[in-house]
């Protein structure tokens, strides 16, 4: 389970370190990495906000949401694959939770593709599908992948 994870905010500076996990973590045949520049140019707006867990000096994991108007978006969420499977996923979920909870967001959404073993995490964690979004994603050689709507409203805290 999680040992000596720290999250904290991060911000412009953490942007190197966050790609590094960001281009380990996601497949790029599937197209739902962003660029640092994506990163770099949402990462100011009002509402943004950006997570970062380190074991030791080591980011191991992040994410990426905005909470505007009572709702929070989970817009990214990766760990180093080294680091996978040792809780860090979880805790920066529940960290999620608690942050939008702090910023007034009581119904919770994200995009995932359709496929991404997160789903599971995702459902467990109290979201539902919601809906599709056809060829949301477009991978590497010009293939396209549809992307589910999950939600979940009301209660914000994690399950475990
Ligand atoms: C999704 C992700 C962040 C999970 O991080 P993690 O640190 O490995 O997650 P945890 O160790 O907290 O595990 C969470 C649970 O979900 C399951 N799970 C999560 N991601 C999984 C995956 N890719 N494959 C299989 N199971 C997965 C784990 O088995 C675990 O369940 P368990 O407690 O019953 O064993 C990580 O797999 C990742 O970075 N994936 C690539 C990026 C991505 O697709 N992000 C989601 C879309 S934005």
């Amino acid at each position: 389970m999680s040992e000596d994870i720290d999250i904290a905010e991060g911000g412009l500076a953490d942007l190197p370190a966050v790609m590094t996990v960001m281009e380990t973590a996601f497949d790029s045949s599937f197209g739902e990495a962003w660029t640092a520049s994506q990163c770099a140019g949402l990462l100011p707006l009002p509402g943004v906000w950006l997570s970062i867990a380190r074991t030791g000096d080591a980011v191991v994991g992040f994410t990426l949401a905005r909470a505007v108007a009572g709702e929070a978006e989970l817009l990214l969420l990766a760990v180093r694959p080294d680091a996978q499977g040792r809780g860090i996923g979880k805790s920066l979920l529940n960290h999620f939770f608690r942050d939008a909870l702090s910023r007034g967001a009581d119904h919770l959404h994200l995009e995932v593709r359709d496929g991404n073993d997160a789903i599971r995490l995702y459902t467990r964690f109290g979201f539902s599908i919601v809906g599709r979004r056809r060829n949301y994603y477009s991978g590497g050689d010009g293939k396209q992948f549809d992307a589910l709507s999950l939600a979940k409203t009301g209660e914000t805290s994690g399950l475990e």
